[in-house]
């Protein structure tokens, strides 16, 4: 089957969608439920319907546009990724996947493809942890991971849950209904770019992910004591600034111990209280990001942060304050259809290589409800999360059409 991939569509399609952002270009910022957000999916919404799917939505804003198949009664076979930005970021993560899935619609379609199974293209509420805290929203609530007891509980800085920014953006079917019973789909595969470096170094343009790495989350509240910067005197001070400091070392020591060099921590923010030239931090609130490819390992890594935060802690006189927010199992893509995505790209004329993602992606909770895939395109110099994040118009048509060549095998099933 010969698949008219339109490479120069696609690139006009994602140009505009990096139109709708919160911070001038080349970043991208699009916060779930913002104006931005909301603008940005009334553009994909247009596209999905000019090209004739059927649209659903949930209560958290997850879309499912199908594409019905000649046995409807069957599960569908999915795709699909996010929408949203964190601060500062670029125009591919996430929006390839989705984009990149209705363009493998078209192609299909336009090759007179004609599905058993019905085709659905997921876009998936919040992947990015920006507002809410936690990652893959959507995805955590479609495995049913995540509760609307839960969804409830968790709110974004301004104390907004999720449940009312929710319906606030428009959302506002039942929670109760967004969890997917097993077997819903009959498989989800995922298009994303690498956001790392191994296709580039390797020069090869399709990269066939075989698990996703743990990720977990804490945030740290350090309290101490405050006071005038000229005033108190050095000696028996309680920095909380300087206790985060240690802190932040400490987590770096602590992924470098395992000398392994798939784990990973990382202390994204930084926040402190009252935040003054000439006042002493009272407070210091961080995250952490901590992630491996062994669950084990990631846990252990999890234990010493914790330890070495206590440790910090009574050393200088602060109270600590520690809440995991996640900690994640790993994923295992299927087999047989990790086989189906590399004889998409051998169909395709196109070389490809087994990686692991550290990245996470909806695909990791996907994985509680169907068997799954992922296929990777090469990223620029590796960078994701950035305003320079890049993959050529010939780098994402070819990851649609080994995504298109995928879904059509899956959905002759
Ligand atoms: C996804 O954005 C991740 O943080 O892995
Ligand atoms: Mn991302
Ligand atoms: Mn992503
Ligand atoms: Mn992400």
């Amino acid at each position: 089957m010969e698949l008219p991939v339109d490479a120069a569509r696609i690139s006009r399609e994602l140009d505009t969608l990096a139109g709708f952002t919160d911070d001038p270009a080349p970043a991208v910022t699009r916060v779930v439920y913002t104006p931005t957000d909301l603008k940005a999916r009334a553009y994909v919404r247009a596209l999905l319907r000019e090209a004739g799917l059927t649209l659903r939505e949930d209560g958290l804003g997850n879309l499912f546009a199908r594409w019905e198949g000649a046995r409807p009664e069957l599960s569908a076979v999915a795709t699909g990724s996010h929408l949203d930005a964190i601060p500062h970021a670029g125009r591919f993560d996430g929006t390839v996947g989705v984009l990149g899935a209705l363009e493998a619609f078209r192609a299909l379609r336009a090759a007179g493809f004609v599905p058993l199974r019905p085709l659905e293209l997921v876009v998936f509420t919040s992947e990015e942890p920006t507002r809410f805290g936690v990652g893959c929203l959507g995805s955590r609530a479609l495995a049913g991971v995540l509760t609307p007891e839960q969804l409830a509980a968790l709110r974004d800085a301004d104390g907004v849950s999720v449940p009312e920014a929710a319906r606030a953006a428009g959302f506002t079917a039942p929670l109760e209904a967004v969890a997917l019973r097993a077997g819903h789909f009959h498989a989800f595969v995922e298009l994303h770019i690498e956001q790392g470096p191994q296709l580039e170094a390797a020069g090869v343009p399709i990269g066939v992910v075989t698990a996703i790495a743990a990720p977990a989350t804490l945030h740290l509240t350090l309290t101490g004591s405050g006071g005038h910067a000229g005033a108190v005197l050095m000696r028996g001070r309680r920095d909380a600034l300087l206790a985060a400091a240690e802190v932040a070392l400490a987590v770096e020591a602590a992924a470098l111990a395992t000398e392994d060099p798939d784990t990973v921590a990382t202390v994204g923010i930084l926040d402190v209280h009252p935040r003054a030239v000439n006042a002493i931090p009272n407070r210091a609130f961080l995250t952490v990001d901590a992630r491996d490819t062994h669950e084990g390992r990631r846990d252990a890594l999890v234990a010493r942060i914790r330890a070495d935060v206590q440790e910090v802690a009574e050393r200088r006189g602060v109270a600590a304050e520690v809440v995991l927010v996640n900690a994640d199992p790993p994923a295992a893509c299927d087999p047989a259809l990790v086989a189906a995505a590399e004889r998409a790209a051998a169909a395709a004329g196109l070389p490809s290589q087994r990686l692991v993602s550290r990245a996470y992606h909806d695909t990791l909770f996907m994985a509680r409800v169907c068997r799954v895939g992922m296929v990777f395109i090469p990223s620029q110099g590796g960078v994701s999360h950035r305003p320079d994040e890049y993959s050529s118009p010939q780098e994402v048509a070819q990851g649609v059409e080994v995504l298109a060549r995928t879904l059509a095998a899956l959905a002759s099933e």
